[in-house]
């Protein structure tokens, strides 16, 4: 195929339409280095994201959760994101999890229904308060207390004192411009086989815009170039919630 090109596939006869739009064959830089440029649109209405984003409906203990994130800084996974991450968990049989962003809780109870019952999530937060919040909705959730291991502080400071090779999942939420360093963190602490996800990969539409070039946006992207560069990973980005970014290290 000469230069890298992205392949258009057939789609298969049940599939919705795809549209998809040659373009001017103008080099651009996609996160492995130059692409010709073909533009591939799913032609799905943003009613259809929604229906999707709402597929796996919320309980009392999730909404609630929301309610308690709604005034703080932490604003939590998607309905899609979080239905995504129980998947994976599920399909991993996680026992050990590692999550960086506690936040208030909600993306831990979607990765603590996927896990195993007598699986442990390690969640490190800056913000006490978050984690104090975080607790509530591990308790409503019926979670015991000795299967979340709460941990306040940076996450680049606590990170690495965790076991290399001891787990089977790693979801990075924390501070975007450390992705890259988290991604360095997650290789080491996963198992053969163990998933990194990273949340905010589309970083609100502003990854897929050339011409943002703001901090957070540039480390999502140089996340992005690593994760697909790198030999033993397997990824895919999903347009789910704001971007939900998985590879599994091989
Ligand atoms: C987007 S929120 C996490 C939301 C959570 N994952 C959820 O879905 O409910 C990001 C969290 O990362 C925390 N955070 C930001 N920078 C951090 C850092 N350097 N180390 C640890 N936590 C950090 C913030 O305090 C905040 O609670």
């Amino acid at each position: 195929m000469g230069p890298r090109q992205r392949r258009i596939p057939d789609p298969p006869s049940c599939a919705p339409r795809v549209e998809t739009d040659r373009l001017a064959a103008t080099s651009s830089t996609g996160p492995a280095g130059p692409i010709e440029e073909v533009a591939i649109t799913t032609g799905l209405k943003p009613a259809s994201w929604s229906y999707a984003e709402q597929y796996v409906a919320e309980d009392e203990v999730l909404s609630a959760a929301r309610g308690r994130a709604s005034d703080l800084p932490a604003v939590p996974i998607s309905p899609g994101g979080g239905a995504t991450l129980r998947f994976a968990a599920a399909m991993l049989d996680a026992k050990n999890v590692v999550e960086i962003g506690t936040g208030c809780g909600i993306s831990g109870v979607w990765l603590m229904r996927g896990m195993r019952d007598d699986g442990v999530l390690t969640s490190v937060d800056l913000e006490a308060e978050h984690q104090r919040l975080a607790k509530t909705a591990f308790m409503e959730a019926g979670f015991a207390s000795q299967r979340v291991r709460l941990i306040p502080g940076a996450a680049l400071e606590v990170v690495p004192r965790l076991t290399g090779g001891h787990y089977d999942m790693v979801f990075c939420d924390g501070d975007k411009q450390e992705y890259p360093q988290y991604l360095e963190q997650a290789l080491r602490l996963l198992r053969t086989g163990g998933v990194v996800a990273f949340d905010n990969s589309l970083w609100h539409d502003r990854v897929a815009d050339p011409s943002v070039r703001d901090a957070d946006t540039t480390a999502i992207r140089e996340t992005l170039r690593l994760v697909t560069e790198h030999e033993s990973l397997l990824e895919v980005l999903l347009p789910v919630g704001d971007g939900l970014l998985l590879a599994q290290k091989r």
